[in-house]
């Protein structure tokens, strides 16, 4: 997508991988100045030999310590923001009697409250208002299988937070929204391809009315369709992307 984003300055957790690494790489030919936020080494280094010009801080957001240290890093190297997008996230499916703790507590450290207090200690170099991005899913709707309520509680609150969140930060010209993906073949989903999962696969597949999965790309043109000017009357929307999942 071509869309001039010079003279922007934009976060993204998760900007190592998948969703996040298409959106930076998209977001970069835009001419945005690039924060981003990633875990594992050898993807950022990865990413880093796309986008050289990507300034990564390197941090687990799983812990408690990380969004302070964060919003710490970003504030080192810029006063102001005009965009966010929060696209780290984790799954781990489990059926509900089984669910494990530690699994359901790192999920909602890593989906939801870093970006929550990432963005509560950055509002201030939101100067000049911006736009925020979550990345929910259609799992926040949808029962899956293999089935994880945990992963569907954390994407729930996104959707919460980003209609609570356009109203009370809309004063401030800060726009939010979320997304709300279906199958996107990146590594978070890449073992639904192997041969264990044929079955699972296709069925969800032909529940699909475009009959195939997204690709990160499609995904990133909405982020920088949503982080540009080009959507400055839209705020406190979710937004399938799902080949029309949600209509069956
Ligand atoms: N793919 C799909 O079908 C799909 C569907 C609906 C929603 N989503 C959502 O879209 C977002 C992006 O997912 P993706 O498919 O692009 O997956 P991905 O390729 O696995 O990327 C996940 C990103 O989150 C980061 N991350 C995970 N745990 C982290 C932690 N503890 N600390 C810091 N960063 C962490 C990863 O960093 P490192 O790589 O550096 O470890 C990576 O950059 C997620 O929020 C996901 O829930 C995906």
């Amino acid at each position: 997508m071509n869309i001039d984003l010079k003279g922007k300055i934009i976060l993204l957790t998760g900007g190592s991988s998948g969703i996040g690494r298409a959106s930076l790489v998209m977001l970069a030919s835009g001419k945005a100045k690039i924060i981003a936020v990633g875990r594992s080494e050898r993807h950022i280094e990865e990413t880093l030999a796309i986008v050289p010009q990507a300034h990564f801080i390197k941090a687990d957001l799983s812990k408690d310590s990380a969004p302070d240290y964060v919003i710490e890093e970003v504030l080192k190297y810029t006063g102001t923001l005009n965009g966010f997008l929060h696209s780290a996230g984790v799954i781990y499916c489990e059926p509900f009697e089984t669910f494990r703790m530690n699994e359901l507590r790192e999920m909602a450290k890593v989906n939801v409250e870093s970006g929550f207090r990432i963005l509560q200690g950055l509002l201030p170099a939101f100067k000049n208002g911006g736009s925020v991005v979550f990345l929910s899913s259609i799992d926040a709707y949808y029962g899956g299988d293999p089935p994880s309520s945990g992963y569907s509680m954390t994407k729930s609150a996104l959707i919460g937070l980003t209609k609570v969140l356009a109203f009370e930060l809309g004063r401030s010209k800060i726009r939010v929204n979320s997304i709300v993906p279906g199958l996107i073949r990146t590594p978070m989903t890449e073992n639904f391809w192997d041969d264990e999962f044929k079955r699972r696969r296709e069925e969800f597949l032909n529940r699909i009315p475009l009959g195939r999965a997204g690709t990160p790309e499609e995904v990133a043109n909405l982020v920088t369709f949503l982080l540009s000017d080009a959507s400055s009357y839209i705020s406190g929307n979710s937004i399938f992307i799902d080949g029309g999942y949600h209509t069956g």
